[in-house]
């Protein structure tokens, strides 16, 4: 590895920028803008599309990086992915629980020291709702990091939050989506996912900043 995660100076910061840009040079412009200012950037298929898994390596040098690829395959298939994110120097990987204990074993064994964290409930409300509290054991068994939890639907995160025992909860539905990042940081988010709000905006490091700020006049209080 060319860097240490702890060089990010504001690890302190509870959001996650979730960059959802095709074209490379505008996903780099957009790391070195707001790196040092967020705990992590999370990509998604997107700018892996366009550009593939070596842009991993190219965002690192700005912030930690959790490739939001959702798995959802058997063991085999995600820990071949997981491998490859691990080598081009992901920070994290969300993977889904719904495919079970042993696809999600597998995902955090292939991980080594990256975080993984899993789905349990989503943003979408026609997510199916129903088995979360199950998901959530499943991510227990398996040794997950934490989990990712909707910051738009305060009910499914509050029951999240409850039955979380630790994990931590990162949540996006944040800006965009309808939710609102004080809310969802009182109803138990560790970090809340913010992307088009942000990469939007004509100035995304404001916005950001903005966000930020209006956490800690709340919640610092
Ligand atoms: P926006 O632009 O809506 O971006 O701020 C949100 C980002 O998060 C992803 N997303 C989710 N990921 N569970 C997840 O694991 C979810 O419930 C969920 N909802 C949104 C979305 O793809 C985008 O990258």
């Amino acid at each position: 590895l060319l860097y240490t995660h702890n060089k990010y100076t504001t690890m302190e910061s509870k959001i996650i920028f979730a960059l959802d840009v095709y074209d490379y040079n505008t996903a780099m412009e957009l790391a070195r803008t707001v790196g040092e200012k967020v705990f992590a950037i999370k990509i998604n298929w997107p700018v892996i599309l366009e550009n593939g898994i070596k842009i991993v390596r190219d965002l690192s040098k700005y912030a930690n990086i959790i490739c939001d690829f959702k798995l959802a395959d058997i063991d085999n298939t995600v820990s071949m992915i997981t491998t490859k994110v691990k080598e081009y120097g992901g920070y994290g990987i969300i993977s889904h629980s719904f495919t079970g204990l042993n696809s999600l074993k597998a995902v955090v064994k292939s991980a080594g020291n990256m975080k993984v964290f899993s789905v349990v409930s989503m943003s979408q409300e026609s997510y199916l709702d129903n088995i979360t509290e199950e998901l959530i054991k499943i991510s227990r068994e398996a040794g997950v990091y934490g989990l990712v939890a909707p910051g738009n639907r305060p009910y499914y995160l509050k029951k999240v939050k409850e039955l979380s025992e630790g994990l931590k909860i990162i949540s996006p539905g944040v800006g965009a989506q309808g939710g609102d990042i004080v809310n969802a940081m009182l109803l138990g988010s560790d970090y809340v996912i913010i992307g088009r709000s942000i990469y939007n905006s004509l100035d995304p490091l404001g916005t950001l900043e903005g966000f930020s700020s209006s956490i800690n006049n709340k919640l610092n209080k």
